[in-house]
């Protein structure tokens, strides 16, 4: 036997011995989704954690997602197994206190693009705007939704502001996704100035240079890409709602400007058709901190549970259960 499939065979014992489920994000290493029961998008992932019946949830993403589980199911057991892996997007907005305001990917320059200082918080941003409801993506920390009024996810931005009967609403924390739900509705949209290192660094040159080498392939866009590199996609959608999109389509070639962990379940579904990354550095390192290794240690010493503090959690909750309530 192999090593991972020594691997595999004591993680799936283990798995059934704590009556646990195994969730990954469609950006985790191939390994790791081969030995999930459930992968998928943001939303998705959200459902069934509520849904799901279980002991213990073993969450393969990063932090804000087993959060968001353990919010939902405070009754079932949420184990992060690497309790390093953090979005550096979710960091990038505080209820109070002060953010870094710090460059992400070596050689670019993002400190330019943030609008509010360091010590401009979510409650600064509220007050400035009194009445108007907060929209907050769930890549955002505990207390950020506990402050907020609903929760979205890049699968259903533009449906819940949408579903809101005001005619302005404050998007945080991620600039791009709020450019993308202004795109597509007339409401007022009131930004923050957080971003995804991952997809922020892509630009329409890269779009440009990646449609001349594939001039045959339809280019699908995450929305945490900037507006300039949407406006060229030939389709913006979820991770999961990309993984749809190439199934259902007649074409044969796409670029995928997302993290390139989903070209593994692209591949998988899609075996006679071409996948090809918009750019090949479009990788989370905090998405691929998850090994065979720590899902192991973690199902057999039960370690790096992640829980929130009851108040918030409740809080939090209302945001994240009227967010699923939008069909
Ligand atoms: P999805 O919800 O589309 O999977 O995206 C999550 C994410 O973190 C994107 O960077
Ligand atoms: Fe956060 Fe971007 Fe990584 Fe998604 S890809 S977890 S938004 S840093």
């Amino acid at each position: 036997m192999t090593d991972t499939e020594t691997l595999r065979e004591q993680i799936l014992t283990l798995k059934k011995k704590r009556n646990a489920i195994i969730l990954a994000h469609n950006y985790q290493r191939d390994e790791v989704q081969d030995i999930a029961d459930y992968r998928g998008d943001s939303l998705e992932l959200s459902r069934i954690a509520a849904d799901v019946d279980c002991d213990v949830i073993v969450f393969c993403g990063v932090n804000f997602m087993a959060e968001s589980a353990s919010i939902l199911s405070p009754h079932k057991t949420v184990l992060l197994p690497e309790i390093s892996a953090g979005c550096p997007m979710a960091d990038m907005i505080k209820v109070s206190g002060s953010r870094e305001l710090k460059n992400y990917f070596p050689g670019y320059d993002y400190t330019g693009g943030y609008k509010y200082p360091a010590d401009f918080t979510l409650r600064d941003i509220k007050k400035l705007h009194p009445g108007v409801p907060v929209v907050t993506y769930v890549n955002t920390t505990a207390d950020v939704k506990a402050e907020s009024d609903i929760c979205c996810t890049s699968a259903n931005a533009v449906k819940i502001v949408e579903s809101l009967d005001t005619d302005s609403v404050i998007c945080v924390p991620d600039r791009n996704l709020s450019a993308w739900i202004a795109y597509n509705t007339d409401k007022e949209v009131i930004t923050w100035d957080g971003f995804c290192h991952v997809h922020d660094r892509v630009t329409a040159q890269d779009v440009d240079k990646v449609k001349e080498e594939h001039p045959d392939a339809l280019v699908l866009a995450h929305p945490e890409c900037r507006m300039e590199v949407l406006e060229k996609a030939d389709h913006v959608t979820s991770t999961s709602g990309m993984l749809r999109y190439a199934r259902a389509s007649d074409v044969k070639e796409f670029v995928i400007g997302t993290e390139t962990g989903l070209l593994y379940k692209l591949r998988e579904d899609s075996p006679n058709k071409k996948f090809y990354p918009l750019r090949k550095d479009m990788i989370c390192p905090n998405m691929k901190k998850t090994t065979l290794k720590s899902v192991l240690h973690v199902l057999e010493t039960m370690e790096n549970e992640v829980r929130v503090d009851e108040k918030i959690r409740v809080l939090a909750k209302k945001s994240l259960d009227r967010m699923l309530a939008v069909r």
